[in-house]
């Protein structure tokens, strides 16, 4: 019984290990912002200037974000263009049909994508989100001209490159190839893209190569500073997105360090209770 429990569990733990490694591009870690107001506070800012437009959140009322700090007054000045009112969904205009026209596919509603995202023990949604946006890269073959490492062949352009600026990528993989006469070969590739999107594409034999297979990419933004900057933009983005996919977590953290210290208290009295009932029978 206990065999099969502990063989169950640790299934379960390669199962969901395997699954995040499975991903293709590896996750980076999101900064973690969840308590931090001030951010996703501007995560809301940019969620709605640069993402509602394409994608709703139909499980979030705007006055919902009152638990983010924000006012009332605040949320019609600066979050609502279109004449919504405060209790209404975040709701979009688009039509999914026009949308798959245009894009080839509807964008999805993103109230719970950061749940939806998330692997137990593996990367989180936020991290997928965070990773997501920042592997954006230009690519003048694509329809939009654009591409995506976390999401190959994705039918969002990067939605946020006026605030990254432009940058090349380089992508530098090493891995045994499938020969004409049958026989495999180690070779590495170095695919470069321009900050236009012109892509250049370089291969060499690697004889005697005793390595593994390798994959590593380098973005080199024309403006530093406004990348990092971009960066820490998206870590509030994604922050927001993680709040809006579990609104309570907030409350519920709240309200866990109060039972944690109720159960230690309460751990002390039984204790000594315990100690009195049991004092004369011994
Ligand atoms: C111009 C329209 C447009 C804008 C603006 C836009 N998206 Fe998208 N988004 C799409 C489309 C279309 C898809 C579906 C892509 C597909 O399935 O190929 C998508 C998909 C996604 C996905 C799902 C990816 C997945 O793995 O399933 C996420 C997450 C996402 N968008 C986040 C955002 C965020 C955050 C913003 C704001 C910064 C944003 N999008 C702005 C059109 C847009």
């Amino acid at each position: 019984m206990i065999k099969k429990l502990i063989g169950t569990i640790a299934l379960s733990l390669t199962c969901a290990v395997s699954v995040a490694a499975e991903g293709g591009y590896p996750l980076e870690k999101a900064p973690v912002r969840i308590n931090d107001m001030a951010s996703l506070q501007n995560g809301a800012k940019l969620f709605v200037n640069y993402c509602l437009g394409c994608h709703s959140a139909k499980s979030l009322r705007y006055n919902r974000l009152t638990d983010i700090g924000l006012t009332e007054e605040q949320i019609k000045r600066n979050l609502l263009f279109t004449g919504e009112g405060v209790g209404d969904l975040m709701e979009i205009a688009m039509r999914p049909e026009d949308a798959k026209k245009w894009f080839g596919a509807a964008p999805p509603d993103l109230s719970v994508i950061a749940r939806a995202k998330s692997h137990n023990l593996g990367p989180t949604g936020v991290d997928y989100v965070y990773t997501f946006l920042r592997t954006f890269y230009r690519d003048n073959s694509r329809p939009l001209g654009w591409d995506n490492l976390v999401f190959p062949s994705v039918g969002m352009p990067h939605p946020l490159w006026a605030l990254q600026g432009p940058r090349s990528m380089e992508r530098n993989t090493v891995a045994l190839v499938d020969q004409a006469d049958g026989t495999q070969q180690w070779q590495r590739t170095i695919t470069r893209f321009d900050p236009q999107g012109f892509k250049d594409v370089k291969t060499e034999v690697l004889q005697g190569y005793t390595g593994s297979a390798s994959d590593k990419v380098t973005f080199t933004p024309v403006d530093a500073k406004a990348a990092a900057q971009f960066d820490n933009q998206v870590a509030d983005l994604a922050n927001f997105l993680g709040w809006m996919a579990e609104p309570v977590q907030l409350e519920r953290k709240r309200l866990g360090v109060w039972v944690l210290l109720f159960l230690f208290l309460f751990f002390g009295v039984a204790w000594r209770l315990n100690a009195v009932y049991w004092k004369d029978v011994k």
